[in-house]
């Protein structure tokens, strides 16, 4: 939602000439998401676990489907399918990922838009090597039920051997109600500067249910409030990996080193052990054998 605001110098020339403001899903992909270093992981710790390269993957909560184009892009074996509810945001993925890769690269990922509970292997293949939920999408299924129903489906399309890769959030600040800002450089003359704003607006530590937004500020005073809205659970580690254990999925924590100064290096390596740190992220590799 755009909230209307008086018109800046900046906004008046804007559309004096004719320009369109910025777009929430490329400013969500220039803040939010990583999918290089992502799918660096996902690749280098398939090949580690299994001695070979990964082909055929699966992005549950594709969203625009920005992983998958990765994951085509890094090698001409690779197939991926995304999978999202939201017809408009496949159709932008459609148009601005998929429409940014070559023809035979396109050729090799396939959308469904369908609920990933109902999910399953492809036709005519042993089942995907990898399986993602990334962004802490799979955190929209509230109840051990639901969430361990997913995790089910997600074996049963998984080929053996095939890992189930999820991200995950924690720390004290994860519990509060509070806003983190952040500012995003420009990118060229094209792609100004923005700060995104992260915003846990409600947690019940009752039920683990909570409300957070992502809102822009944009350098011109245009505020884009509440672009997205996630309704989630905050789930916390142990609990997970006990209904992945349930769901017949093996799973190892990786946590992040530290870069000497405070915050992530970046490079996530296998442990039991994890400081109680106000915030981190890590991955969950689940593996099926
Ligand atoms: C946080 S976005 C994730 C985008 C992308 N995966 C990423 O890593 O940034 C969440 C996406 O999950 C989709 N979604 C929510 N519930 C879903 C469900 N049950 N099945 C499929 N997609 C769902 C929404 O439509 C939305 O596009």
């Amino acid at each position: 939602m755009l909230r209307r605001m008086p018109a800046t110098q900046k906004q008046k020339r804007r559309r004096a000439l004719g320009e369109t403001p910025p777009d929430k899903h490329v400013l969500y992909q220039r803040s939010v998401q990583s999918v290089e270093p992502e799918i660096d992981f996902v690749d280098r710790t398939y090949l580690k676990l299994r001695g070979k390269r990964a082909s055929l993957l699966r992005e549950d909560f594709c969203g625009t489907a920005n992983t998958s184009c990765e994951w085509v892009r890094r090698r001409a074996t690779n197939h991926a399918v995304g999978v999202d509810l939201d017809a408009a945001t496949l159709a932008w993925g459609i148009t601005h990922n998929l429409g940014a890769l070559s023809e035979e690269e396109r050729t090799r990922v396939t959308l469904e838009r369908r609920d990933v509970l109902a999910a399953r292997k492809q036709t005519g293949t042993r089942g995907y090597d990898c399986v993602l939920a990334m962004n802490f999408s799979y955190w929209c299924f509230k109840q051990r039920a639901q969430m361990l129903g997913y995790f089910k489906a997600v074996r049963a399309s998984l080929a053996p051997g095939g890992v189930f890769f999820l991200d995950f959030y924690g720390g004290s600040d994860a519990h509060q109600v509070m806003k983190e800002r952040r500012r995003i450089p420009a990118a060229g003359k094209a792609e100004p500067g923005f700060t995104y704003v992260w915003d846990q607006a409600t947690y019940n530590p009752v039920t683990g249910a909570m409300t957070c937004y992502i809102s822009f500020d944009l350098r011109d005073g245009t505020k884009m409030e509440r672009a997205f809205r996630y309704e989630w659970r905050l789930w916390n580690l142990p609990e997970l990996r006990d209904v992945l254990a349930e769901a017949g999925l093996r799973s190892t924590v990786y946590t992040e080193g530290d870069d000497g100064k405070g915050g992530g290096n970046g490079v996530f390596r296998p442990s039991e052990h994890n400081d109680a740190d106000r915030a981190f992220i890590c991955y969950i590799v689940a593996e099926r054998s």
